[in-house]
C-alpha cells in the first residue's frame, strides 16, 4: 500500500503538488459539484460520520482535528454536533476560503488552518479525535498518514475516515463503474471547467485499497478495534480505529529475571 499516484506524476512530491493544484482549480464549485454528483447523499455518509464519532464530541474538552477539510462541510457537521472548538486544515488554500467564508456565515465554532497531513504542525499525543471526509485517499503515502495520525492522536483517541471504496454487489458495481468513469468526468469537467479532476476521481477510487485492506494497514501502524462499515452498498466505507490506553502497571509482562 503506498499513496495516490496522479498520472503523469513520478514521485510523492509531484503527486502532492498535483492533488494541490487539482483541488485549488476546482475549489469555486467543488460544493456544488460534490452534492450534484453524489445526489447529496454525501451529507448522509457525513451524518452517520459524525454519529460514530459522538461519543467523543459529546466531551467538550475533547481536542477534534478534521484534516484534508476542504471546503469545511464535515467540519461543520461536527461543529454542529458539539459545543467545543473544532479545527480543521488542508493544504489547499483555495479550499480553504471556501470553508472559512462558510465558518463565518454559519457562526460556527470552527478555525482552519492550512498545514499538509502528512506533517502536521502538532505536538504528539494531543488529539482525541481525527477525522478526514474523502481526503485520505489522495494522501500520497497511505501509511504514512496513518502513522501521522496515530502521532498526534493521544492514547484512547480515535480516527475516522470516510473514503470511497468498491461497491460490492455485481450488478451495482457495474452501473457504478459506467458512472464513474463515462458520466461523471463529463458532468463534473462541464461543471468546473477541470475535466482532468474528474478523470482523477474515478482512477484514484479504482486504485485504492479496499476496505479489509485499510483496517489491516490500521491495525499494522497501530490502532486498535479497527472496524469498518460498507455505506450506499459499499461504494463508500467509513473506518474506525483506536489508539490503545498504556497497560496499567499491573498487567505489564513482569521483568526478566536475572
Ligand atoms: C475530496 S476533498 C474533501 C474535502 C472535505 N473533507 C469533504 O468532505 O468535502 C479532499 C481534500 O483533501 C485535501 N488534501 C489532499 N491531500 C492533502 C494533504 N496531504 N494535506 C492536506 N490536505 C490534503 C485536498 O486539498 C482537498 O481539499
Amino acid at each position: 500500500m503506498s499513496g495516490t499516484t496522479p498520472e503523469g506524476t513520478h514521485s510523492e512530491e509531484e503527486a502532492a503538488r498535483w492533488v494541490r493544484g487539482m483541488f485549488g482549480r476546482v475549489a469555486h464549485r467543488y460544493d456544488f459539484a460534490n452534492h450534484l454528483l453524489s445526489g447529496n447523499l454525501d451529507r448522509l455518509w457525513r451524518a452517520r460520520t459524525v454519529r460514530r464519532v459522538r461519543r467523543v464530541l459529546e466531551r467538550p474538552d475533547a481536542r477534534v482535528l478534521d484534516i484534508c477539510c476542504g471546503t469545511g462541510d464535515l467540519l461543520l457537521a461536527l461543529a454542529r454536533s458539539r459545543r467545543g472548538l473544532v479545527i480543521g486544515s488542508d493544504f489547499c488554500h483555495p479550499m480553504l476560503v471556501s470553508a472559512r467564508q462558510k465558518i463565518v456565515r454559519r457562526r460556527a465554532n470552527a478555525v482552519v488552518f492550512e498545514g499538509d497531513a502528512m506533517h502536521l504542525p502538532i505536538r504528539g499525543s494531543s488529539l482525541d479525535l481525527i477525522t478526514v471526509a474523502f481526503g485520505f485517499r489522495n494522501l500520497t503515502n497511505y501509511e504514512a498518514g496513518l502513522v501521522e495520525m496515530r502521532r498526534v492522536l493521544r492514547p484512547g483517541g480515535m480516527a475516522a475516515i470516510l473514503e470511497f471504496s468498491q461497491p460490492r454487489n455485481g450488478l451495482f458495481s457495474a452501473v457504478y463503474t459506467f458512472y464513474s468513469r463515462r458520466v461523471l468526468p463529463w458532468i463534473g469537467g462541464a461543471l468546473t471547467g477541470s475535466r482532468d479532476a474528474y478523470q482523477y476521481l474515478p482512477e484514484s477510487i479504482r486504485k485504492f485499497p479496499d476496505a479489509p485492506d485499510l483496517a489491516e494497514t490500521m491495525r499494522r501502524t497501530g490502532f486498535q478495534e479497527v472496524s469498518y462499515e460498507y455505506l450506499t452498498g459499499g461504494a463508500v466505507a467509513l473506518h474506525l480505529g483506536v489508539i490503545p490506553l498504556p497497560l496499567p502497571p499491573s498487567a505489564a509482562p513482569p521483568p526478566p529475571h536475572p
